[in-house]
């Protein structure tokens, strides 16, 4: 009986794991995005023992430039390869800065039971003891193994897998940096795949006919934050949204996804019904739902990052949903 090697398509967008610097020890002052895929590849030929890769370069991007209009181009490639039966996993190279916000909106919009893995690096390739070849590898490793695909998407960083609702950068140089309690470790030979959780989340599908995503601005709310800058940023939500047909606004709020009374006032003053408004807490996750009557285009998020539930909320509108049933599904997330 013959078996053969897992067939992983290799999408490369850019990022620090193809950055490339003057010397080995320029560990910040390097350009992102510099490698194509096959230096990539090239730097990892342990990569020939796993599995049949074809590799194609679809951006080559300092993911800070990266937005909805390249989520949605990565997403109907992505999209291709999975329904390609001569595809068995797909891993997607990216930079760490915008990583989570690509791997949540492609885990929430593909619609698929394959591995989609993605890596990244927070040291450029030319460096002493870059992180990315063994980054890769192990993406390459997961994408490998079909359990893999139960879970939606993972990213694989510094040996560990996270899931795509998981994911946040949290130092700006460490290579550590998306350290979280909540992941599972990498070794090198084997990849423990059962305390993976399965998708549970709810995915939304984005018709071929959707070209461009709407917008969707993210303000923080600091202490005793002037109101000034959501009123101009809701007036311009409201005739994007007069003119597009969408728009929406996320907030990072304290605490409990707390409004504070002047901003309550001018949101109400100024917010159309037809322009959705999300209410995320600033630290992060796990916000109690509050109970009690708002109106339709007020959102709650409970358990999603400020970031996360903007990309959501993207989602969401792109995918033509409005009022109570984008209410419905944004909050099941
Ligand atoms: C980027 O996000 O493209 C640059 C930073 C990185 O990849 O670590």
């Amino acid at each position: 009986m013959s078996t053969r090697p897992p067939r992983i398509a290799l999408i490369t967008t850019g990022g620090t794991i193809a950055g490339s610097a003057n010397s080995a020890t320029e560990l910040s002052n390097y350009s992102a995005g510099r490698l194509a895929a096959a230096d990539l590849l090239g730097a990892v030929p342990q990569l020939a023992a796993l599995a049949d890769i074809r590799s194609e370069q679809l951006f080559s991007l300092d993911s800070k430039d990266i937005g909805p209009a390249h989520w949605l181009i990565l997403l109907r490639r992505v999209q291709a390869l999975v329904d390609d039966d001569g595809v068995d996993g797909v891993v997607i190279t990216h930079g760490t800065d915008t990583l989570e916000e690509t791997a949540y909106f492609l885990h929430i919009t593909l619609t698929t039971a394959k591995p989609v893995v993605m890596t990244a690096a927070m040291r450029p390739a030319s460096a002493l003891s870059a992180d990315g070849p063994l980054n890769l590898y192990q993406a390459v490793q997961l994408a490998s193994r079909p359990a893999a695909g139960r879970a939606g998407v993972l990213a694989v960083l510094g040996d560990r897998i996270l899931p795509a609702t998981q994911l946040s950068k949290r130092h700006p140089s460490a290579v550590d940096a998306f350290s979280s309690s909540a992941t599972l470790t990498i070794d090198a030979s084997d990849i423990q795949l059962h305390a993976l959780a399965p998708y549970r989340y709810s995915r939304i599908h984005l018709a071929a006919s959707v070209h461009s995503l709407p917008p969707v601005e993210l303000l923080t709310v600091g202490a005793g934050s002037s109101t000034a800058l959501v009123s101009a940023v809701v007036r311009a939500l409201a005739r994007a949204s007069l003119l597009t047909g969408a728009a929406g606004l996320v907030l990072g709020l304290p605490g409990n996804a707390s409004l504070p009374a002047s901003w309550e006032a001018a949101i109400e003053a100024d917010l159309p019904p037809s322009v959705p408004l999300v209410l995320a807490s600033r630290c992060g996750a796990g916000v109690r739902p509050v109970h009690g009557e708002r109106a339709n285009n007020w959102l709650q998020s409970t358990t999603l990052d400020p970031l996360k539930a903007r990309v959501r909320l993207i989602a969401g509108l792109g995918a033509g949903l409005r009022g109570v049933r984008l209410k419905r599904w944004f909050e099941r997330g």
